[in-house]
């Protein structure tokens, strides 16, 4: 998470993602940065992007990446979390990079390990290199986030995505604000600094630079929260008619997967304003940074 984190660290690390990104534009992506270290991604859930973005990351920084894939694991046979880590960390792995379902188990393994670890996102908490490319993208577009309104929109309640923007944006100068049903706003993010929560999209959505949908996480819902996916749509679909309350320039973001035409229109997802394709491809720059910061750059 951010905890601890100034403005000026953050900025810091994005305008590094800025040299990385120019490192990404030769014909040569690879520069010597990690070589030598030893770089483990350990993914105990799904993932497309976070996943791939950072081992190329690290690869294309030189360092060595073993790729620890839960379901071909021998966690299958009943071996712990602890154990898991500790055999990892006998083969000399310098940073972890893990995802899970449960919140909080990145710390458990830098508890483990006694190495760095970069969260890759982890239950509902937090996801904070997803926010920081999500700040990236917002920033290559308007040159900063000082004054700039954020709407995200969607299931917040399981997002750790929504979380973590939250947690990050206002550092960096932006408002944000929450909307979902009800059901799927928590008690409890109204009130940080920097972020109000609103059921009402059109309201959400006014004035806005940015706009950012979240995927209904209907696989942690268990048939509740939502009386009808329809009704849903009908109401918080991301799409031209709702975009007409904000910036006529706003720009808009989803961190992906997406659920096309539930959250997010197709006509929107792939039209001039969507940055989503944007994102993906800042993300493996800006996960370039984070690599650099944690395992180089650090005073
Ligand atoms: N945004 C994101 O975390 O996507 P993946 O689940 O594909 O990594």
């Amino acid at each position: 998470d951010f905890q601890g984190w100034t403005q000026e660290r953050l900025t810091a690390l994005l305008d590094n993602a800025d040299t990385m990104n120019q490192v990404l534009d030769r014909p040569v992506k690879k520069v010597p940065a990690l070589q030598g270290l030893t770089v483990c991604t350990a993914f105990f859930e799904n993932s497309t992007r976070t996943r791939i973005s950072f081992e190329l990351a690290a690869r294309r920084m030189s360092a060595d990446v073993v790729s620890f894939a839960a379901g071909a694991s021998s966690l299958s046979k009943g071996e712990s979390l602890r154990d898991t880590v500790e055999v990892l960390t006998a083969y000399k792995v310098d940073a972890y990079i893990v995802r899970h379902p449960a919140s909080g188990a990145a710390h458990l393994v830098a508890r483990y390990s006694g190495k760095p670890v970069i969260n890759a996102g982890d239950g509902r908490r937090a996801h904070p290199t997803q926010a920081l490319l999500d700040a990236y993208t917002i920033r290559q577009e308007y040159g900063s986030l000082e004054g700039k309104k954020v709407a995200i929109i969607g299931d917040i309640r399981h997002s750790r995505v929504a979380r973590s923007n939250a947690e990050l944006l206002p550092k960096l100068g932006a408002q944000v604000v929450l909307c979902g049903p009800a059901t799927l706003l928590p008690a409890g993010l109204a009130g940080q600094p920097g972020v109000t929560v609103t059921s009402d999209p059109r309201e959400a959505v006014r004035g806005a630079h940015a706009v950012m949908a979240l995927r209904l996480q209907q696989e942690r819902m268990n048939g509740g929260y939502l009386a009808s996916l329809q009704e849903y749509a009908g109401r918080y679909q991301v799409n031209e008619a709702l975009l007409r309350e904000a910036e006529s320039g706003a720009i808009v973001l989803h961190p992906g997967p997406m659920n096309r035409d539930l959250e997010i229109s197709s006509e929107v997802a792939d039209g001039p304003r969507s940055r989503i394709l944007k994102q993906v491809e800042n993300g493996q720059a800006v996960r370039m940074s984070v690599l650099y910061h944690l395992l180089v750059g650090r005073a």
